[in-house]
Parts: C-alpha cells; sequence; structure tokens
C-alpha cells in the first residue's frame, strides 16, 4: 500500500492524503490531476520541469538505497534549476534521493512519501 500526503496551498491547514491499494502504480501527475490540486504540468513527459515537486519520505529510509533518475527527468531537473550540477554528472544518487522530482515521471511505489508545491 502506497500513502501519498499533499501538502499544497489550499490544503496548508488540511493535508490531503491519498492512498492507493497495493501494486497500483500511479504517477504523482495522474494524482494531482485526479484530485485537481492547483500544480500547473506542461508537456506530461518529463521535459519541460514545470511539474517539478518536492518529494520526501514520511519515514526514515532504511537500508541502502540508489534512485536512478532518468536522462530526461535529470536533465529537466537541472535546466529548471531543481538539481545540482554534481547531482545532475551523477549516475545514481545513492542514499540520499534528490528533493525535486518531476510528478509527470514519479511512479508511486509501494511507500509513504510527502509531496510539497
Ligand atoms: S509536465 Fe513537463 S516535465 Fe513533467
Amino acid at each position: 500500500m502506497s500513502t501519498i500526503t499533499f501538502l499544497t496551498q489550499p490544503f496548508r491547514d488540511k493535508k490531503l492524503t491519498v492512498r492507493l491499494a497495493p501494486q497500483e502504480q500511479r504517477t504523482l501527475l495522474s494524482l494531482i490531476q485526479e484530485y485537481k490540486l492547483p500544480k500547473k504540468c506542461t508537456c506530461g513527459e518529463g521535459k519541460c520541469g514545470s511539474c517539478a515537486v518536492k518529494v520526501a519520505p514520511m519515514h526514515r529510509q532504511t537500508g541502502p538505497r540508489t534512485v536512478r533518475l532518468s536522462d530526461e527527468e535529470r536533465t529537466a531537473l537541472f535546466k529548471s534549476g531543481k538539481l545540482s550540477r554534481q547531482q545532475y554528472e551523477s549516475d545514481g544518487l545513492p542514499d540520499i534521493p534528490p528533493l525535486w522530482r518531476l510528478a509527470c515521471q514519479y511512479v508511486v511505489m509501494d511507500e509513504e512519501i510527502m509531496v510539497a508545491f
């Protein structure tokens, strides 16, 4: 099961928490659109960077974990200033997932996360 808590302007005092059934795979963008959250996303293909959101785990990660961004996501985040040059040039980001991710490329996978924008 996945739990996604959105912290957005209209929900500043109340958080919006969405729970997905086990094995249900959704992008953050599809949830943003379904719940009509105020985030403008232009291309939906990982190219423009307009859908960048902050993603953090609700609980401390256990064990080593490597996050690999696709070339498109890495490039879009770098061009929009959300990824440092060091992160951009790295092949993988062991143990420290980048704070900014593209909502259109982020597939929620059995995790509890907080998403802010
Ligand atoms: S909507 Fe353009 S990169 Fe996600």
